[in-house]
């Protein structure tokens, strides 16, 4: 997906992505992760994902958003006021323990997201197209050397729609991250006939799976 398709999504508000409430399997997943705060969180691709408020109880939340619309909506909604700073070819959005890296993702440098624990990705991954994929896997290690990652992917019969979001199959997932230590799988959703977010598919199948990665 080129940038302009991403802009074009926030300019005309067609963020069926976007979910309104926390991510249903957020509890049980951090139960399984048995943090010790503080965590510092990374949301690649992180829209104005509510999730990280989630994540912000256990430690700073830095994000990476492409859309400056996004950013602002994000503090906006949650009434705060948020400082702007310029840093290169970036902005950073911050305010309340949350740091909003608005640009381009795959132009963040290695030490610019700051000290990392966790990586949460949700719809990030898959909304690249495959030809971007491997590129966006080597940039997270590149910017969170010793963090984990917990992927949250959607798979289902590629022929039935177009992307985004794409499927990403469980033999893609542990190709991609061929190069880390532990891939788990912690959980499997079937949202078959079930809406994503604010979107309803015509697929026969659709399911969520949540995995735990370690390199
Ligand atoms: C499918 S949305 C998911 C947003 C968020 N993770 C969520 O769960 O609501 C993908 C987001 O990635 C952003 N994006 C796409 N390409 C990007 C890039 N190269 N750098 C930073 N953000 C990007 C888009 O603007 C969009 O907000």
């Amino acid at each position: 997906m080129q940038p302009e398709f991403w802009h074009q999504c926030w300019q005309q508000q067609r963020i069926g992505f976007h979910q309104t409430e926390l991510h249903p399997l957020l509890p049980v997943l951090t139960q399984q992760l048995r943090l010790v705060a503080p965590v510092h969180t990374f949301v690649p691709l992180c829209g104005k994902s509510l999730d990280m408020l989630w994540w912000r109880q256990f430690g700073p939340v830095v994000g990476a958003e492409l859309s400056e619309l996004a950013c602002q909506q994000f503090f906006q909604e949650q009434g705060w006021l948020a400082q702007r700073e310029a840093h290169g070819s970036h902005q950073v959005f911050s305010a309340e323990q949350i740091r909003l890296w608005q640009g381009d993702f795959f132009a963040l440098q290695a030490e610019q997201p700051g000290q990392i624990e966790l990586i949460y990705d949700r719809a990030a991954l898959i909304a690249l197209p495959q030809s971007m994929r491997l590129a966006y896997t080597q940039q997270l290690k590149l910017l969170c050397p010793t963090a984990s990652l917990l992927l949250l992917t959607l798979e289902y019969p590629q022929a039935e729609m177009q992307g985004p979001p794409f499927a990403v199959t469980d033999a893609e997932v542990r190709d991609l991250f061929g190069f880390a230590s532990e891939i788990a799988l912690l959980a499997v959703r079937d949202l078959t006939g079930r809406p994503f977010a604010q979107r309803q598919f015509s697929v026969s199948q659709l399911k969520e799976r949540a995995y735990l990665i370690r390199w």
